[in-house]
């Protein structure tokens, strides 16, 4: 085995998963696979086209006529659907919502796992989502999952909305945290969940740094032993 390896971080949202994706990559020389964002894509496609939510036939089809992309531009990792720059467009509230449908089902699903699976099976890539270990990349080298508490994500999401300029709750922030775990966690297709090979990181009460450093230690380690092996 002479390709470098693959490293899948999941977990729920906001334990910190793309902001530490991307620093562990850039650290390793690794690309970076926003699985999320792909998902968004499909869900922004989708708004745009007017296709009806309940329509999975439909979004499955759609899932595979898209061309979406990751490009490096003035040093920046971004997203490209059919050509455009969406990097912004799939971050609203709106595609927020619409994505958490599209990602549960199973067509969407197919399509976007083959679609990483094409993507990665190189190596030499971070990848982070929700079913990174489990299902697209079962044989990863190194694998992750990041979590925080839920009050403690809750309040990371408060404090970024707030930045933003909006008029948010902090209880009702972390009680949206919960009911978004609880829905990804019991979907019937891919929930999240943690590969039992997986090493588990709670961030909570960590920084940033601290979590990439010891991720890059341990990928560090997982290629040593190859190189031994
Ligand atoms: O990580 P994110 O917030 O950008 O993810 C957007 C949505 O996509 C979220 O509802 C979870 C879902 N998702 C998924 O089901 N599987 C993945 N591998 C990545 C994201």
């Amino acid at each position: 085995m002479n390709k470098r390896p693959i490293v899948a971080i999941d977990g729920p949202s906001g334990a910190g998963k793309s902001t530490i994706s991307k620093l562990l990559a850039e650290r390793l020389g690794f690309a970076h696979i926003d699985t999320g964002a792909m998902y968004r894509c499909v869900a922004l496609a989708a708004l745009r086209r007017g296709i009806d939510p309940g329509d999975e036939a439909a979004l499955g089809a759609l899932s595979l006529a898209l061309n979406i992309e990751f490009r490096r531009r003035d040093g920046e990792q971004r997203v490209f659907l059919d050509g455009e720059d969406v990097s912004a467009a799939i971050r609203t509230p709106e595609v927020s919502l619409l994505t958490s449908r599209v990602s549960s089902v199973a067509g969407v699903r197919d399509n976007l796992v083959e679609l990483q699976r094409r993507m990665g099976e190189r190596g030499g890539v971070v990848l982070e989502g929700r079913d990174i270990g489990t299902v697209v990349f079962p044989r990863a080298e190194a694998k992750f999952f990041l979590t925080a508490s839920a009050r403690e994500r809750g309040r990371r999401r408060y404090l970024e909305l707030r930045d933003k300029g909006l008029v948010v709750d902090l209880e009702t922030t972390i009680a949206e945290v919960e009911a978004r775990d609880a829905a990804d966690s019991s979907r019937r297709h891919s929930p999240l969940a943690q590969a039992r090979d997986a090493v588990l990181i709670d961030s909570t009460g960590l920084s940033i740094e601290e979590v990439v450093a010891r991720m890059e230690a341990l990928v560090g380690a997982c290629r040593a032993g190859r190189e031994e092996a």
